[in-house]
């Protein structure tokens, strides 16, 4: 698996290594990765956090929603320089962690947390992020405020992304939003993955 983590990572491969022992060290102490997660912090929640890299355009604004330890915007803002990422996390303690995180990997000039709830945050970006957030109508409740009129929210959904989507269909008509599954991968070599993008009808 190393050698994939390079490729995908290149010349930032040593700082995504240092988030990784983060997560596997304060993460763990700190409750927010679970034990059992420390044999699988790479496959499992880096490498899947960087999936829909390609979706996310040159020089966008992102925020990601609901980012607990970080997932997926810092190894997102590790990967791609050009982003400017926010970091949106409600809970004191995983906001604390976020901050610490961010001035250890030298990301302070990019990367910003703010703690609060999505509903209670008025930023606007180009690409509105989340993984393991909400199901898709309450997450899109939350998130649609947040995106720029010609903006997207992306939701890493995995397997359920077709089914949610389905059972979303009238909650993103009544608010004038089409979405579509998306399957996205890292690396040739590793598992794809699904996300449910969605972006205004008009
Ligand atoms: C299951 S965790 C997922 C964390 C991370 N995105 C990941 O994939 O590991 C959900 C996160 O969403 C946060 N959250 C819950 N309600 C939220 C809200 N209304 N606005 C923003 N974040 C929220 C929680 O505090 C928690 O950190």
């Amino acid at each position: 698996m190393s050698g994939i983590q390079e490729e995908v990572f290149g010349t930032r491969y040593e700082s995504a290594s240092r988030y990784v022992d983060i997560l596997a060290t304060r993460g763990i102490d700190w409750g927010l990765i679970g034990p059992r997660e420390s044999d699988r912090l790479w496959d499992r929640h880096v490498l899947n956090s960087v999936a829909p890299a390609e979706l996310l355009p040159e020089g966008a604004t992102v925020a990601d929603v609901g980012s607990g330890a970080g997932l997926p915007g810092i190894p997102l803002a590790l990967l791609r320089p050009d982003l400017r990422v926010v970091l949106v996390e409600p809970l004191l303690r995983r906001a604390t962690f976020l901050e610490q995180a961010v001035e250890e990997l030298g990301l302070g000039d990019r990367v910003e947390v703010v703690r609060s709830r999505a509903e209670d945050h008025n930023g606007r970006y180009d690409v509105v992020l989340s993984r393991a957030l909400a199901p898709l109508p309450r997450l899109i409740s939350w998130c649609d405020p947040l995106r720029q009129p010609d903006g997207v929210i992306v939701a890493l959904k995995g397997r359920t992304a077709p089914d949610e989507l389905a059972a979303a269909r009238r909650d993103l008509e009544r608010r004038g939003l089409v979405g579509e599954v998306l399957t996205v991968r890292a690396h040739p070599a590793v598992e794809p993955t699904s996300v449910v993008r969605v972006r205004s009808s008009r």
